[in-house]
């Protein structure tokens, strides 16, 4: 994460243990590589924060907390990161930034504002809408113009606000897909960090759905949420959040994102495969390339795959006939950089196709325990993949994820879960950041993670 920021879940995860409700498939979004974004008017975080709407001081008892306000301006934490998306474009880091690309002022540079402000076009911004607010409300919840003054009257329901422009963040698809317009980027305005500008300054951007959720939650999964709308968390949503992100990914890469300039886009690749060193002697071989997952392709860059490792194991074991079509297809897309860009974004297209059908299939499966321990075991044991730090650090995250929702179910009592959670402190120390990343000694640390797992069969 940004900085060697590593924020871990299983802290978050506490007394209140969620049931998971499977049910309701809720709208996918648009076409894969468009921000989900929609022409509603925004009017503003101020319009959402008043002292007896979302802006109280203590969460109430009654359907909602009320305290969002408070959540999402948390000064210090990762609940706060929204809030400060916009005043972080003004600090030194994002103005050596600006200064590398040669953009202005990073606060007025429509390059950064697409994920660092509300997306929304200017013509689309109430009277309170305040850039200044950085990622409101209103980026994730959709613009309040229709549903703001009725959404909370007797008689309301979560159906009849999202026909009015609110948008179903408790369907984990529409939920991926708002993240993601940020947390990868879209084809919108503003919503892709090229290697130009990370090359710049600015930190690779990772993402994984579930932990991503708990760090910024705001809201209670009680009984009355549970009434109104799908509770989305756990292994479920994580493997859709996996299916979605590859999606994305695929979509993106045999776009124009992906495929204007004389070379594709780096940001798609695995950085280490460009970023490490070399020598003429001819015994040198880069440390811990070989990797099974990838057919043999010296000499070429290699698809960031971190989302195809973690969808894969999820595949195995939920849905095994998508499953083996993912890593045949898989496979061809490595392969086909070796080949013309036309092949190259052909295969791409495929391996989307077969990420979405996951997803689908993801949101009417059920996920046993003994299918989230398959899963974990899965992506633990497959240390061998891991030659990538992208990848490493996914596989860290989903084991946290998949950690916590075993104990939020109670299949992991307090003890286990703290002798695993030693494990998994070192298995995050591991990727703390990617110029320390050895795959080597990384894959010591999830071994003996997956032993403390084997030991909950
Ligand atoms: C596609 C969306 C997107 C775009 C475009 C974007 N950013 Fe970011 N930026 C992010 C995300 C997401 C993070 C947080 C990364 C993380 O923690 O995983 C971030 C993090 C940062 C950070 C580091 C924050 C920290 O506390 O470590 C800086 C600085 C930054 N962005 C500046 C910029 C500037 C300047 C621009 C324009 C040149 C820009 N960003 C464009 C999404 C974006
Ligand atoms: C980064 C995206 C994001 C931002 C920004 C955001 N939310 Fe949320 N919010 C969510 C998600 C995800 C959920 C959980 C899914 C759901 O219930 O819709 C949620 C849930 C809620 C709920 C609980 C709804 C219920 O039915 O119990 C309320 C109320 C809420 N948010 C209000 C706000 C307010 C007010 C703000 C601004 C101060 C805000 N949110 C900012 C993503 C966001
Ligand atoms: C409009 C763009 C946008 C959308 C949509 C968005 N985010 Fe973010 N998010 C950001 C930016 C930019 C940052 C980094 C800000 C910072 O560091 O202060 C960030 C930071 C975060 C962080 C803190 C990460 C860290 O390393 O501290 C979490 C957690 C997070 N987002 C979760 C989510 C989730 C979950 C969703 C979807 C429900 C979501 N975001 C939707 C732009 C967005
Ligand atoms: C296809 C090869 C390739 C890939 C893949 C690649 N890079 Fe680069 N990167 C380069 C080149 C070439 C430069 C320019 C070096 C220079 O200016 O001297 C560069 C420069 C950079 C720089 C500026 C610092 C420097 O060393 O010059 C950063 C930071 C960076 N890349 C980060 C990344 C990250 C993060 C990723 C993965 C998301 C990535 N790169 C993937 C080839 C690549």
């Amino acid at each position: 994460m940004a900085g060697g920021r590593i924020w871990t879940m299983l802290s978050i995860v506490g007394a209140g243990l969620a049931l998971a409700v499977f049910g309701a498939v809720g709208p996918a979004g648009g076409a894969p590589t468009q921000s989900t974004q929609t022409s509603y008017r925004h009017e503003g975080v101020a319009s959402c924060g008043g002292s007896t709407c979302h802006g109280r001081q203590e969460a109430t008892g009654s359907v909602v907390r009320q305290n969002e306000l408070l959540t999402w301006q948390d000064p210090s934490s990762p609940a706060g990161a929204h809030s400060r998306a916009y005043a972080l474009l003004a600090e030194p880091r994002s103005q050596a930034i600006a200064a590398k690309l040669g953009i202005g002022p990073a606060t007025q540079a429509p390059m950064c504002l697409g994920c660092h402000a509300d997306p929304v076009p200017a013509k689309l911004r109430g009277a309170r809408f305040d850039i200044g607010d950085g990622v409101g409300c209103e980026s994730c919840h959709g613009g309040s113009q229709v549903w703001l003054s009725s959404h909370y009257a007797v008689g309301a329901t979560h159906e009849s606000n999202v026909a009015m422009g609110l948008v179903a963040l408790d369907d984990p698809r529409t939920r991926a897909a708002r993240c993601l317009d940020c947390h990868f980027g879209s084809a919108g305005a503003g919503q892709f960090v090229t290697h130009r500008i990370m090359a710049a300054g600015h930190p690779r951007v990772s993402f994984e759905l579930d932990l991503f959720t708990a760090l910024q939650r705001h809201h209670d999964e009680d009984a009355d949420y549970r009434k109104r709308k799908q509770v989305s968390r756990g292994v479920k949503t994580w493997a859709i959040g996996q299916a979605m992100a590859l999606d994305r990914a695929a979509a993106l890469y045999a776009s124009p994102r992906g495929q204007d300039g004389a070379f594709p886009e780096f940001y798609f690749f695995d950085c280490r495969t460009c970023h490490r060193t070399f020598s003429d002697d001819p015994d040198f071989r880069p440390a811990d390339v070989a990797n099974p997952g990838r057919p043999a392709l010296s000499g070429f860059p290699t698809f960031n795959d971190e989302n195809i490792i973690m969808l894969a194991a999820a595949a195995r074991i939920a849905a095994p006939q998508l499953g083996a079509q993912l890593t045949a297809q898989s496979r061809a897309f490595h392969a086909s950089f070796a080949g013309d860009r036309a092949g190259a974004v052909r295969a791409a297209g495929q391996l989307g196709s077969t990420a979405r059908a996951l997803a689908a299939a993801f949101e009417n499966a059920s996920f046993s325990r003994g299918q989230t321990i398959a899963i974990l075991e899965a992506v633990l044991a497959q240390g061998q993949l891991y030659t990538d730090y992208q990848g490493a650090q996914q596989a860290v995250m989903a084991a946290d994820t998949l950690i916590s929702d075993l104990q939020a179910s109670g299949t992991i009592g307090t003890a286990s879960a703290r002798a695993l959670r030693g494990d998994l402190d070192r298995a995050y120390a591991a990727v703390r950041t990617p110029e320390g990343f050895r795959p080597a000694e990384f894959r010591q640390s999830t071994a003996r993670l997956a032993a403390g797992v084997r030991g909950l069969r």
